[in-house]
């Protein structure tokens, strides 16, 4: 066996996707050197097509930490979205309740733009590696190793090991299960998501309950728009045309006073629910974040925005212990991004009840969500509460 081509480092990060490339980005800013290695392409990143929304704090980083401020040109900021249901829509004004707003802009934009701010500070970044996996991770010298998109064989040394590498996590599984708690829940729900080449239906977001079950209308530039209608998880595309989603779109939007602009559609995709977390989020010298650690259901786009809090403090942590040489500073990490984790979970699971149909709803289930909708947008600490978690939390 021919000996790999050794590469040493203090951060060696799996996952190279905004995760992934946020860290290595945040601990550059510090001094701290890393090796980022992901085993898709760029190509394929830049083409899976991920949600849309960014919380104001998610913004503040990636234009405060020089990533982006494309964001600010590019992007759309909305001060709030619709509330559709019971056959009216509702506003609901996140700049009046809270003084904050969330800005239109695409997971793949942020990560571009990440990717580009990494390339630009000549960072190592591999992506199309292969045969990845992680060593010695209970030790203070861990190390990743994986064969280059070139066909060589490659040993990254480091003193940390960052898990960021999404929901099917490789690095997750080498914590033993003795020493991990996981918890789970499957939604008898998921969402028919397409883009389309239409000009937008509504300055905003529409967020639409009704008896035929939830739709979302959100958008991503003046002339391609995202919308997703709820659907049974084992849910055919094939059975689709595009005049069929049209009809199943406009049905459930105009119930609530609203109409779609149409377009030929371009893409077609069930997208399955689940809430998970993994904990701790640290296991001797690996640390787990974004997706690796948590997913949470679609409803409220708090996916990224939970990757990238979790690497706000893991960079500061990080740069602690390594300045220090002190590993227990460590400890905190798992509590500071737990609670935020916890509350976007309970966020997401609350939005998703509240919106969509169950498959075994009664007519008694419908109307006691239009009550819940009512008591939301009809009091200020309702939609108080809806804007805050929706802008999102301060990081802890
Ligand atoms: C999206 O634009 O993809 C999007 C927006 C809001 C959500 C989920 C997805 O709650």
């Amino acid at each position: 066996m021919t000996r790999p081509q050794i590469t040493t480092t203090q951060v060696g990060i799996v996952g190279g996707g905004p995760a992934g490339l946020m860290l290595s980005h945040l601990l550059a800013l510090q001094g701290i050197d890393s090796v980022v290695v992901d085993n898709r392409t760029r190509w394929d990143i830049e083409h899976t097509v991920r949600a849309g929304i960014l919380e104001r704090d998610s913004v503040r980083l990636l234009v405060d930490a020089g990533v982006s401020d494309r964001v600010l040109h590019e992007g759309d900021e909305h001060d709030g979205i619709e509330l559709a249901f019971g056959g009216a829509s509702h506003r609901v004004d996140f700049k009046e309740l809270t003084g904050a707003s969330v800005w239109l802009y695409p997971q793949t934009s942020v990560f571009m733009d990440l990717a580009d701010a990494r390339a630009a500070a000549g960072a190592d970044v591999r992506f199309g590696v292969t045969d990845s996996s992680v060593h010695d991770l209970t030790t203070d010298a861990p190390s990743i190793r994986f064969v280059d998109a070139d066909g060589t064989a490659q040993e990254v040394r480091c003193r940390y090991v960052i898990g960021a590498d999404g929901s099917r996590s490789m690095c997750r599984n080498e914590i033993p299960e003795t020493a991990r708690r996981q918890f789970f829940r499957e939604y008898p729900y998921a969402w028919f998501g397409i883009i389309c080449e239409a000009p937008k239906s509504a300055p905003e977001l529409i967020y639409s309950h009704s008896d035929r079950g939830f739709a979302l209308i959100s958008q991503r530039t003046e002339t391609i728009q995202r919308m997703y209608f709820q659907c049974d998880p084992e849910e055919d595309i094939d059975a689709w045309s595009d005049d069929r989603i049209w009809a199943e779109l406009q049905a459930r939007v105009a119930l609530n006073g609203h109409t779609l602009k149409q377009g030929p559609i371009t893409e077609k995709a069930v997208l399955r629910f689940r809430s998970f977390i993994n904990e701790p989020m640290r296991h001797g010298s690996l640390l787990l974040a974004g997706d690796a650690a948590h997913t949470v259901p679609p409803t409220g786009a708090k996916g990224l925005n939970l990757a990238l809090a979790d690497v706000r403090v893991l960079a500061e942590v990080l740069e602690r212990a390594l300045r220090t040489g002190d590993d227990e500073v460590l400890e905190e990490y798992t509590d500071r991004a737990l609670d935020r984790v916890w509350r976007s979970q309970h966020f997401s699971y609350w939005m998703t009840s509240m919106l969509h149909r169950h498959r075994d709803a009664t007519d008694f289930d419908i109307q006691r969500q239009v009550a819940e909708l009512r008591s939301v947008v009809g009091s200020r600490a309702g939609s108080t509460y809806l804007a805050e978690g929706y802008t999102g939390w301060p990081v802890g």
